[in-house]
C-alpha cells in the first residue's frame, strides 16, 4: 500500500508523526525521531527565551488519560533555527517548528526569524499556549487572534499552521473559522489539551499536581468526544480552505483510520509517543498498513474524507 501523503505541497512518506511537546526538546531526542518511523519530525515549541520546567509533580497518569503542567520548557528559539539545520542536513525528513507567544510582540519575530534563517519545511503557530497574566489563551481572544494573524500573515511565504485549544460552543468555532478564512492559513492541528481541569486523590485529599495553582491541562480518552466534535465543526466550515491535522487520543491504527476517513490528512501522536517511545509510530502503522490493505485500499487518497454518513 502507498502510505504517502502530502499536507499543503509537503511531501510526507506516511501519515503519523509526533506532536509538539513529548520527547522533541533537545536535538538527541530530535535525532531519535529522525532515525524513527515518524514522517515529520516536529520540534518542542519554543519561545523567544529559553524556559524551564514547571515544579514537580507536572505530569499525571490518570485511568483514561493524563493531566499536565509542563510550562512549555524549551531552549530558545534560537537553539530550534540551528537544530532544524543539523536534521535537514543528515536527512530529507520534513523538519516542523512550532512557535509560542508570551509577549505581544514575539510571534512576528519568531516566524520572520524561522522564516529568514532556518530551513524547516513548516511552521505551527500554536495559539493554545500560555499567555499575558489575566488574559485567556490567545485563540480565546479573537480580536487578539485577528490581530496576530493579521501581523504574521505574509511573514512566510509557506501556508502558516495553527494548533487550536477546543471550543465547547458553535459560536466560537464560527468565530475562529471566519479569521481563519481571512488569512494565508492552510492548515490547523485540532486540538490542544483541555485546559482548567482539576483531579483530586481522595485518599490523599490532595490535588496531583502542583503548577499553576493544580489546574491544567487533560488528554487522551476523557476529551475523545470534545476533540471529534472540534474537528467535524472545523471541517463543516472550513472543508474548502484547510486541511486538518488531528492530534489526540491516538494509540492504535483504528484512531489513525478513523481519523483519515473523516478527512485528516496526517496524525500526530502525543502521550502515546511518550509511553511507547520510538516504536510506536512503527507498530501504528504497521497495524494501519495491514488493516488497509485488508480493505483493499492502495493509497491513503482513496480512504480520506471517505466517511459515510446518514
Ligand atoms: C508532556 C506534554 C507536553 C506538551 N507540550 C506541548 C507543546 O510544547 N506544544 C504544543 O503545541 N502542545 C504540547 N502538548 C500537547 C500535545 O502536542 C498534544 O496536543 C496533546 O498531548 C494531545 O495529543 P495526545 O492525546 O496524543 O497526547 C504537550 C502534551 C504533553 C502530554
Amino acid at each position: 500500500m502507498n502510505l504517502e501523503t502530502t499536507i499543503w505541497g509537503v511531501k510526507l512518506e506516511n501519515p503519523v508523526f509526533n506532536a509538539s511537546g513529548p520527547d522533541c526538546t533537545t536535538l538527541e531526542e530530535l535525532e531519535w525521531l529522525q532515525k524513527s518511523s515518524s514522517s515529520a519530525i516536529m520540534m518542542k515549541s519554543c519561545s523567544i527565551e529559553p524556559r524551564e520546567w514547571n515544579p514537580e509533580p507536572r505530569y499525571f497518569e490518570l485511568e483514561l488519560g493524563s493531566i499536565n503542567s509542563m510550562w512549555l520548557p524549551n531552549l530558545g528559539y534560537k537553539k530550534y533555527i540551528e537544530f532544524s539545520k543539523t536534521l535537514k542536513q543528515n536527512s530529507k525528513k520534513p523538519v516542523i517548528a512550532s512557535v509560542v507567544w508570551l509577549h505581544r510582540e514575539d510571534f512576528p519575530i519568531l516566524v520572520k526569524t524561522f522564516q529568514e534563517d532556518s530551513i524547516v519545511d513548516l511552521i505551527e503557530v500554536n495559539l493554545s499556549c500560555p499567555n499575558v497574566a489575566g488574559k485567556p489563551q490567545i485563540a480565546y481572544d479573537f480580536e487578539m487572534s485577528d490581530k496576530i494573524l493579521s501581523q504574521i500573515n505574509n511573514l512566510w511565504n509557506k501556508p502558516i499552521w495553527l494548533k487550536l485549544p477546543p471550543y465547547f460552543d458553535f459560536v466560537h468555532t464560527e468565530q475562529m473559522a471566519k479569521i481563519i478564512s481571512k488569512y494565508n492559513i492552510s492548515f490547523i492541528t485540532c486540538i490542544n489539551s483541555v485546559w482548567n481541569t482539576l483531579f483530586i486523590d481522595p485518599e490523599k485529599e490532595q490535588v496531583v499536581i502542583k503548577p499553576k495553582w493544580w489546574f491544567w491541562g487533560l488528554g487522551w480518552d476523557y476529551v475523545k468526544p470534545i476533540a471529534l466534535a472540534n474537528v467535524r465543526k472545523f471541517y463543516e466550515l472550513l472543508w474548502d480552505k484547510v486541511d486538518i491535522i488531528w492530534v489526540w487520543w491516538i494509540k492504535t491504527w483504528i484512531d489513525v483510520f478513523e481519523f483519515i476517513l473523516a478527512w485528516a490528512s496526517a496524525v500526530q501522536l502525543g502521550t502515546i509517543y511518550s509511553k511507547e517511545w520510538k516504536d510506536c509510530f512503527e507498530r501504528i502503522l504497521k497495524e494501519f498498513e495491514e488493516y488497509a490493505s485488508k480493505k483493499w485500499y492502495k493509497s491513503i487518497e482513496e480512504i480520506r474524507g471517505k466517511l459515510k454518513v446518514l
